[in-house]
């Protein structure tokens, strides 16, 4: 299943997302890492953060609601003590990186990009749950950035976009200023409402899902930005099998990132990887590429 892609080797298209597994932590010896074609660590701001406050996330049967607030240690943090336990890892280590305001991306990038072993970029402009989180729809912020940004790496750079609304006229301004990979979709926005309380569930009010629900949604993004610009794209939402990553790379997905899955069961994506081998061989290819978009009419 191997392939290359912007001069790096990937064992197979699946990615683990940003967010659920946070830095490995409690996945350890659960979660196959090396198997994997790439991993993603939760986003990174300049400095730590505590994020929203409790609760943070709710586990639905075909939806996980979060509000999490990026969570996470900070750069310096992250290059101290969390890069050295996955720099010698044999799959492609993507940082995603986030921030508060454009110059904070940059600052965070020029840090991380000293960093050998980070195969790919991800930038995150779509954060449903910090005020002001979706860059990705302000075009002076996806222009400053990716200027920025294009300046400081040579490494290749995913732009991670929220899935509501139009985003196609985005998607382009991205791509015109050099985004490698389109990443469809962080996640949608909704609320959850507490019966018992008869108040909202998170403090915050509204929240990111995702889950199984989200599937026919972001598949539609995918769809319609391959069928556009027949870029390279990050297919992310509602996978939870082989059957489920096969629709995105019809749809026109390069890749396929396994997210909240892994709430409900560890061995997905390595499950995946598996029967997406299996079926390949019966279908007699090497890899998935002749298959990318196949359905796109
Ligand atoms: C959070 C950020 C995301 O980008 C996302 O998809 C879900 C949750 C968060 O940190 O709140």
């Amino acid at each position: 299943m191997k392939f290359k892609f912007l001069n790096i080797e990937f064992k197979n298209p699946v990615i683990l997302a940003s967010g659920p597994w946070w830095f490995g932590e409690e996945y350890f010896g659960k979660i196959n890492f090396q198997i994997l074609g790439a991993i993603t660590f939760k986003s990174l701001t300049k400095n730590e953060r505590i994020g929203n406050p409790p609760p943070n996330i709710l586990i639905e049967e075909y939806v996980v609601y979060n509000s999490v607030g990026l969570k996470n240690p900070g750069v310096d943090k992250f290059i101290s003590e969390i890069y050295p336990k996955f720099k010698n890892f044999e799959t492609a280590l993507i940082c995603s990186i986030a921030g508060h305001s454009e110059d904070e991306f940059l600052e965070n990038l020029e840090k991380l990009n000293k960093l050998e072993n980070i195969s790919l970029f991800e930038l995150n402009l779509s954060c449903p749950n910090v005020d002001g989180g979706l860059f990705c729809f302000n075009e002076n912020s996806i222009k400053y950035i990716l200027k920025g940004v294009k300046n400081i790496t040579k490494k290749p750079v995913i732009v991670k976009f929220s899935p509501e609304g139009n985003i196609l006229p985005y998607v382009e301004l991205a791509l015109s200023y050099g985004a490698d990979i389109i990443n469809l979709a962080n996640s949608p926005i909704g609320i959850k409402i507490d019966i018992e309380k008869k108040k909202p569930y998170f403090e915050k009010v509204f929240c990111g899902f995702s889950g199984r629900a989200v599937k026919p949604i972001i598949l539609k993004k995918v769809y319609e930005t391959y069928k556009a610009f027949k870029c390279p794209i990050i297919g992310l939402g509602g996978i939870f099998d082989y059957k489920d990553a096969l629709e995105y790379i019809f749809s026109g997905a390069l890749f396929i990132s396994i997210g909240s899955a892994i709430y409900y069961d560890y061995k997905i994506p390595e499950k995946i990887i598996f029967d997406l081998e299996k079926y390949l061989k019966n279908e007699k290819l090497d890899n998935h590429l002749p298959l990318v978009g196949i359905a796109v009419k």
